[in-house]
């Protein structure tokens, strides 16, 4: 078991990573919160399968635990789904002394996260992220948020957790290509800011896969290491953590253009990250050998490198200037200068975006 910290004076907090540790969660979360009561929040599939452990754990320590189930999916980060939430706190009598823990993947973190952050004008709540991506990315940094018909993530707040908790058994019932699309993440890392972690990844990548879990408990720890510097130096997204974006302005406008239903998250990112480092290395700021070993290693990792046949370059780039990362009308790219280092560039012509859309079909 490792213990990590995000430093963010007043709201820091410790990230515990290892293994066995669900039927610990109520000894581990004790002395890190106040509360004496708490309302589980899962979906479908983890409350079948992980929800009874953590409830008998917190119980034993000594918690009034009450429960919620959401359906499975990202329709589930909904107004109606945040108002069931927000219901079931109300008819439990939770109040800032209780806290909310988020059990589940990303949409259940961010449902959570985002209904303890305006709930009596917040209470505490902690992450138990039970996916790759949950663990490495969404768990880490306070971003909470509900989608608007309208976008993804338009109604949110920044609510850091009191404790995150990643037991890394519980990917052992993740299905493969979750495991893929959450590496994503791990491998972005590594480029934006570390060499030594891109290359574990492409040392260790068939134990990542088969879900060994002494190299996840490594790799993982790493990430959030990664995540929770990034976010100690910049909480609000102001500066510095705009580079965990790298790839995701092509993968965000992929996602739209397909409907949201035909990719993962990070099957989309794989892409953008493909498409970024062509453009950087059409600009003469990536060599060739870097842009070739990202490339390799997103191959290897079967994560998709090139853009769908059915859709256009034009019907792409429109995508990205209505992405929300645009800045008075250009586009804020962050742009790799070789593994292990990105600038962010808002000075990218739309013809240079284009031609690099272009070459990843
Ligand atoms: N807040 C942030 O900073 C942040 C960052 C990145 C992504 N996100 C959000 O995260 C969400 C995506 O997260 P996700 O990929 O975890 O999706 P998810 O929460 O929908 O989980 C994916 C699927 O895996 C299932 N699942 C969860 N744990 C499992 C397990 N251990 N074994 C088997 N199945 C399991 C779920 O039931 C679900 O069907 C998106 O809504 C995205 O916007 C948030
Ligand atoms: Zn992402």
């Amino acid at each position: 078991m490792k213990t990590l910290r995000v430093e963010l004076g007043d709201n820091s907090y410790p990230i515990i990573v290892g293994t066995d540790l669900l039927n610990r969660v109520g000894e581990l979360l004790t002395p890190h919160t106040k509360s004496n009561k708490a309302l589980i929040v899962s979906d479908a599939f983890v409350q079948g399968r992980y929800m009874p452990i953590v409830q008998q754990s917190l119980e034993d320590a000594g918690l009034d635990v009450c429960t919620i189930e959401v359906p499975t999916g990202e329709e589930s980060k909904s107004l109606v789904q945040f108002s069931r939430v927000q219901d079931s706190l109300v008819d439990h009598q939770l109040d800032r002394g209780s806290m909310v823990v988020a059990l589940g993947g990303g949409v259940i973190g961010d449902l959570a996260g985002f209904t303890a952050a305006v709930y009596m004008r917040g209470i505490p709540y902690v992450q138990i992220p039970t996916t790759l991506q949950a663990q490495v990315d969404a768990s880490v940094g306070g971003k909470t948020a509900i989608n608007h018909p309208k976008g993804k993530n338009l109604i949110g707040a920044f609510h850091q957790p009191k404790l995150v908790l990643i037991d890394v058994q519980t990917l052992e019932t993740l299905p493969q290509r979750d495991i893929r699309a959450g590496l994503i993440e791990v491998i972005k890392m590594g480029v934006i800011r570390d060499e030594p972690l891109f290359e574990m990844v492409e040392e260790n990548l068939d134990a990542i896969l088969n879900v060994d879990s002494a190299i996840l408990s490594q790799m993982i720890a790493a990430a959030c290491i990664n995540k929770a510097e990034i976010v100690a130096k910049d909480e609000k997204e102001s500066g510095l953590r705009m580079v965990l974006n790298y790839g995701h302005t092509f993968g965000h406008a992929l996602e739209a253009v397909t409907h949201y239903n035909r990719y993962r998250h990070g099957e989309a990112v794989s892409i953008g990250l493909n498409c970024a480092a062509q453009l950087a290395t059409n600009l003469g700021m990536l060599s060739e050998t870097d842009f070739q070993r990202q490339r390799t290693l997103l191959k290897r990792a079967r994560l998709p490198i090139t853009f769908p046949p059915d859709i256009t370059p034009e019907a792409m780039c429109e995508a990205m200037y209505l992405d929300k990362k645009t800045l008075g009308g250009k586009l804020r790219l962050i742009l790799p200068t070789r593994i292990g280092e990105v600038v962010i560039r808002d000075d990218i012509d739309d013809i240079d975006v284009l031609e690099a859309i272009s070459q990843c079909f």
